[in-house]
């Protein structure tokens, strides 16, 4: 039984990463883990019957995350990506060791598990992940982004029009860094430039998700919308004045470009590739 006063992974801005899917991910992590934590609490019955339940929900939720995470490292170009997915494949192996051995009845691991994975987010989400999130941080507004074939989600149109994306980002970019004021012309035309074509590509993605019946089609719209409502928030902003507003677009508009290709535009490929490929004929 867990210890009494040992304390339920309670979320912390040491775990956040700063990219709102993995901190969402994390959080239903972190919440799996408080419902086996609790069960460990209630005795050996109750927790053998929520442990086969949470562990199921845990084992999806952990596939998904981890690879999400590796998708967005790649994208990146993250230096330390070998290690970090290595600890991934180390958890895994004990999540699972732990679970087969509960399945053949060799151990009652519920005790063993809630505290590993209350380790878990001690040690590696707030340092691993955290480490992660500080380097995505580091090159948003540093650098002019350079497309390379990891950034390819496997469909050549749709690649293309995010190879425009990167080149419209980057003008923004030059634009910012430019020859002092970034309150020009030159700034709000690149802003222009980039919310005329981005509009166009959204509906393109949308278009192609409706015809291949992709099943998280209303997540992926959502995140275009919220890119059109917080762009239009910030240049808003910027209209108005706020000496900030460039910096925030800027970063802004680079992260979220990186984070939502790697994260919900590689996924949009991989299904339409496997399960809709017919669409792409003649593209
Ligand atoms: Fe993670
Ligand atoms: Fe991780
Ligand atoms: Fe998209």
């Amino acid at each position: 039984m867990i210890d009494e006063n040992e304390e339920y992974v309670v979320w912390d801005k040491r775990y956040a990463v700063g990219v709102e899917l993995i901190d969402k991910q994390h959080k239903e992590l972190m919440r799996l883990t408080n419902v086996l934590y609790e069960s460990c609490r209630n005795g050996k019955e109750y927790s053998v019957h929520v442990f086969k339940d949470t562990i199921k929900g845990f084992v999806d939720h952990a596939t998904k995350h981890l690879p999400a995470e590796e998708r967005l490292m790649e994208h990146i170009g993250y230096p330390d990506l070998a290690k970090h997915k290595a600890e991934h494949q180390g958890f895994l192996k004990e999540v699972l060791t732990d679970i087969k051995a509960f399945e053949e009845g060799k151990s009652f691991a519920p005790n063993a598990l809630a505290r590993f994975m209350h380790d878990w987010f001690m040690g590696h989400i707030a340092l691993s992940d955290h480490r992660m999130g500080e380097y995505l941080a580091h090159i948003k507004t540093k650098q002019t982004l350079v497309w390379d074939k990891r950034n390819s989600i496997g469909i050549e149109a749709i690649d293309e029009q995010h190879i425009e994306i990167f080149k419209l980002t980057n003008n923004l970019y030059a634009a910012y860094k430019g020859e002092g004021k970034p309150s020009d012309d030159t700034f709000k035309a690149a802003i222009k430039s980039i919310m005329v074509y981005a509009g166009k590509h959204f509906a393109a993605e949308e278009a192609l998700m409706k015809k291949a019946g992709y099943p998280d089609q209303a997540g992926h719209n959502q995140e275009h919308h919220r890119f059109i409502a917080k762009m239009d928030a910030a240049i808003k902003s910027f209209e108005n004045g706020a000496v900030s507003a460039p910096h925030a677009i800027v970063r802004f508009q680079q992260s979220w470009l990186l984070e939502h290709i790697a994260l919900y535009d590689h996924r949009m490929g991989a299904y339409i590739l496997e399960w809709a490929p017919s669409l792409l004929d003649g593209q």
